[in-house]
């Protein structure tokens, strides 16, 4: 990816809104009808947007969304390219960059997970306060568009953005747990075995996104959050068998508390 690629990619959505996004929005399942809270939005396809992705999973849409929401102006990515799909952990660098460039300097990211963290169950939210990357893989690996790919990860998750999500949930009347999220490539589950060596690591949720998308706004210099809709209890800690149609059906089970957690987040943000 060059800066041109960026270039390319801002062009061709500014040319179709003077909307000047501060906080970008990845939206996974569970977060997908927050899009439905934009005011004023304009729609634009991946489709027209050089370099951003061609998506194959369901129930993602694959549209960019400007507008505001609580007076913030957003850019809402309604639909993720995954590892799984192609084996490319850079498949989110070009989309990212954009809308660093667009003028996000803060990213909510978000997902569905499993968890094993006893107190975390389907329909729970949680706020992702580290991770471990299970996979290895890395979106910096033969990513040229930096000088310095040594990032520091320490605080990959913003710490006051982190406060400021659990104030707000704590003002909506419920608890946000922190949570470290266990990046798996998938696209299959887990297997039990896997699940006893995350206990072991420290893991409370198992995922399949999100952590290439950290990284690379952590190497942007982006402020990232990144929240978490428990779908199901991770393999072999539930007898209900593990499947995509259960992680779109439960992400339902935490979408009110995910739009209204996002709003009080957006609120309280400073200017
Ligand atoms: N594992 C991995 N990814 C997931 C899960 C899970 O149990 N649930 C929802 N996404």
């Amino acid at each position: 990816m060059t800066p041109e690629d960026v270039t390319k990619a801002v062009d061709a959505i500014s040319k179709r809104t003077d909307v000047r996004p501060t906080v970008g929005v990845i939206l996974g399942s569970g977060l997908g009808p927050l899009a439905e809270d934009v005011v004023d939005p304009i729609a634009v396809d991946y489709a027209d947007i050089p370099g951003f992705p061609t998506l194959t999973v369901a129930g993602h849409a694959g549209r960019l969304l400007l507008g505001t929401i609580a007076g913030v102006s957003v850019a809402l990515m309604q639909g993720r390219k995954h590892y799984y799909e192609k084996g490319d952990a850079r498949a989110m660098n070009l989309p990212l960059a954009t809308l660093k460039a667009l003028g996000c300097e803060t990213l909510l990211l978000s997902n569905a997970s499993g968890a094993l963290a006893q107190n975390l169950g389907p329909g729970d939210i949680a706020v992702i306060g580290d991770h471990i990357n299970y996979v290895g893989v890395s979106p910096l690996i033969g990513e040229d568009y930096f000088d310095d790919k040594f990032v520091d990860m320490a605080e990959a998750y913003d710490p006051a953005l982190r406060a400021i999500l659990i104030q707000a949930a704590e003002k909506l009347g419920f608890a946000l747990p922190e949570a470290v999220y266990t990046y798996f490539a998938g696209p299959q589950f887990e297997t039990p075995a896997e699940i006893r060596a995350v206990a072991a690591l420290g893991g409370d949720l198992v995922g399949m996104s999100t952590v290439p998308e950290a990284i690379f706004a952590r190497a942007l210099g982006m402020r990232a959050a990144a929240l978490s809709v428990v779908t199901n209890k991770a393999a072999g800690m539930s007898e209900t068998a593990l499947s995509h149609a259960q992680t779109q059906e439960n992400a339902k089970l935490g979408t009110d508390r995910m739009r209204r957690l996002v709003h009080a987040f957006l609120e309280a943000l400073p200017g």
